[in-house]
């Protein structure tokens, strides 16, 4: 089992650029399918989930290049008789290949999609609006059956602003006849660089980033280069590690508006934010200050995705905080963890009450999610002594070098393959 050992107490300090995003690239992994043809993307990350999703485009038959941040796939041919069971249950995101494969194959079988057990994550919403286009489904031995005669174009409404369903049906809609519209549809970043890559593709594509998209279909596609957008949840985990830490930090590649609500915290828990040339720039406070409730929400509002890492932070502000979970039911698992480090946290049903103490200490802990080992990450830096987060294959999903990009913030942390043959690193 590999393991970070982290050596905390020491605030971070310096610039960082951060890497392209996991949930903009795998949706854009999965549309470079609809082309027979060639795509090419640059910023994507060297991440767990990517690879899973390359080893699936893999089976399938396309080429796939992956060289530096360049990615090259050719998915000029495609034969779904081999299609990798395998990584399908490892991430949920393989249920985006639905969209994309149905319009080209029309007709496909996928195992349930796997991922972090963060929550139920059924797929309810995304079949049902992929009926609406004309798609019989059946769900049988734990597999997704799903067969159409050619995709119609068609006015879904969404009972939830699903990010993977409205990614899925703006795939589904560039192979569909006449267009296809999206209510309530996910307004998240990673949607909108979808959309602009689909355009990129030649796909026509109306409102992305409101909460109506038209997606014009059968459009003629085309070789597509494009670069995935910068990771505002990494990014906003650096921002966390350095309020926690008290430290100073210079974000310079993200966009402001992608992380506002996460700043506006900041702020509030007594950090300086700023706008700089090139980026943004934070400066934490000798200790911070606890916030009003925090609720998760679609974006704009606070994302569930730096929920545990805020929590974190929060174990040692000065005061009591309440952080309601809206969108993923089993994110809290991660307090339990906080606690043996001497974190104060009560949690009843989606509700969790933070109070302040005055400090956390090192000791073993165990990620449960990747969200919550990047939380566990910040709560080792931010405490006294040594810290091992266990389970580190959860934060790979998602984090390209986490080691590397924190020891050049001055954080002293570093990766084992095998815990238990590790060392605490000493001060
Ligand atoms: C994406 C992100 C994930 C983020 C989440 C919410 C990717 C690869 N992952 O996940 O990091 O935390 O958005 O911002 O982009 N739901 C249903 N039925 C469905 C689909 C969703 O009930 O068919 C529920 C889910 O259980 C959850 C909520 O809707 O409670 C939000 O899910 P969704 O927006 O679909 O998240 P993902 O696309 O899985």
């Amino acid at each position: 089992m590999s393991s970070y050992l982290i050596s905390g107490g020491r605030p971070l300090g310096g610039q960082i650029t951060v890497h392209g995003s996991k949930n903009a690239a795998l949706p854009i992994i999965a549309a470079s399918l609809l082309h027979r043809g060639v795509t090419v993307l640059r910023g994507c990350p060297d991440i767990l989930d990517v690879r899973y999703m390359l080893e699936i485009l893999r089976s399938i038959g396309c080429e796939v290049l992956y060289q530096e941040d360049m990615l090259r796939i050719d998915a000029s041919e495609i034969d779904l008789a081999n299609l990798s069971r395998e990584c399908i249950g490892k991430m949920r995101s393989s249920i985006l290949l639905l969209g994309a494969m149905l319009g080209r194959c029309r007709s496909m079988a996928l195992d349930y999609p796997g991922g972090c057990t963060i929550g139920a994550r059924p797929v309810d919403i995304h079949l049902a609006a992929l009926e609406q286009m004309g798609v019989h489904i059946e769900e049988q031995d734990e597999a997704i059956h799903c067969e159409t005669r050619g995709l119609l174009g068609a006015r879904i409404v969404l009972p939830y602003p699903s990010v993977g369903a409205t990614e899925n049906l703006m795939m589904a809609g560039a192979m569909a006849e006449g267009i296809t519209w999206i209510g309530n549809a996910a307004k998240e970043p990673e949607v909108v660089d979808l959309a602009r890559f689909l355009e990129a593709m030649g796909v026509t594509v109306y409102g992305a980033g409101t909460e109506r998209i038209g997606i014009l279909g059968k459009c003629r596609l085309q070789d597509a280069e494009y670069t995935v957008m910068s990771d505002r949840i990494v990014a906003g985990t650096y921002l966390l590690a350095a309020a926690g830490t008290g430290g100073e930090i210079e974000i310079l590649n993200v966009a402001e508006q992608h992380i506002h609500c996460l700043l506006h915290v900041c702020e509030a828990m007594g950090c300086q934010v700023r706008m700089t040339d090139r980026g943004i720039f934070l400066k934490s406070a000798r200790r911070l200050f606890a916030v009003e409730d925090i609720h998760t929400q679609p974006f704009p509002g606070f994302p569930t995705d730096m929920q545990s890492q805020l929590m974190a932070v929060l174990a040692t502000a000065r005061g009591e905080t309440t952080i309601y979970e809206h969108i993923f039911e089993n994110r809290f698992r991660t307090a339990e963890e906080l606690r043996k480090m001497g974190a104060d946290i009560q949690i009843k049903n989606n509700r969790a009450v933070v109070r302040g103490a005055a400090k956390l200490k090192g000791c073993q802990v165990s990620a449960r999610d990747l969200r919550g080992g990047a939380a566990l990450v910040i709560a080792g830096l931010m405490a006294e002594g040594d810290t091992i987060v266990e389970n580190s294959i959860f934060v790979e999903r998602g984090y390209q070098d986490i080691c590397k990009d924190l020891t050049q913030l001055d954080a002293r942390i570093r990766h084992c393959r095998d815990a238990h043959k590790g060392r605490i690193i000493g001060k």
